[in-house]
């Protein structure tokens, strides 16, 4: 068994970038779990599968994880779609297809299979909620709606298609619904979590908070 570190929380609040300047330094494996409900929300969408199908289609859609170099890929197949799930689109239909019960018991075993053969920080809304509630450390970060937006913005500013900064943010606010008020697993803190609410803190600060409540714990 590993040592397992949770962290849990709405989309954008920085997550990723903060796990992965975290597990990099204690040398930990980052599972990004939200790619891997991106990754079927692709395969849902690209093949057109209805949801009274998906449980049958989900036996042959072949979702994996693979680390190269110490970084994530996820694949369909032997298809690298690390980039293709990054769109809007692919959020969006995440957040929607994430809720039914066959994509998370599809999900499930993936993650604690990883989690029981390695030191792992990995990051979603339902780890130390459901996946790995014995984790070792389990940390809920937030922020504002209105900063993770901000950040979002940025982020995309610099890309030809950008959209504007009201849409982003009801974007945000639509997946946090979605995510907060599904039946399965929805996205809460545990009782056991640290909180951390990163709207006033850069990523740096962000990352040595989240260093300092693990060093403490383990
Ligand atoms: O973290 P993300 O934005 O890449 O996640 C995409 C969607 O997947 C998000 O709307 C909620 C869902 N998700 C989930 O339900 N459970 C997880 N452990 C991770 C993500």
């Amino acid at each position: 068994m590993g040592i397992n570190i949770a962290i849990d929380g709405p989309a954008g609040a920085g997550k990723s970038t903060i796990a992965k300047m975290v597990s990099a330094q204690m040398g930990y494996i980052y599972v990004d779990t939200g790619a891997l409900y991106r990754t079927v929300a692709l395969y849902i969408t690209e093949n057109n599968i209805s949801d009274d199908e998906i449980e049958k289609a989900l036996e042959n859609a072949n979702v994996s994880l693979k680390f190269i170099d110490g970084a994530q890929r996820v694949f369909l197949g032997d298809r690298d779609v690390s980039d293709l799930i990054r769109t809007p689109e692919i959020s969006m239909a995440a957040s929607r297809t994430s809720a039914i019960p066959a994509v998370r018991a599809y999900l499930f075993e993936t993650q604690q299979k990883i989690a029981r053969e390695n030191n792992v920080i990995m990051d979603g809304r339902d780890i130390g909620t459901v996946v790995l509630p014995n984790a070792d450390v389990k940390i809920f970060l937030t922020a504002s709606a209105e900063e993770r937006a901000n950040r979002r913005f940025r982020e995309l500013s610099e890309k030809p298609d950008c959209p504007p900064y009201e849409e982003i943010l009801e974007d945000i606010k639509k997946r946090d619904w979605q995510d907060m008020h599904r039946e399965t697993a929805p996205l809460k803190q545990a009782d056991d979590a640290v909180l951390v609410d990163t709207t006033k803190l850069n990523l740096q600060q962000s990352a040595d908070e989240i260093t300092r409540i693990i060093r403490e714990r383990i």
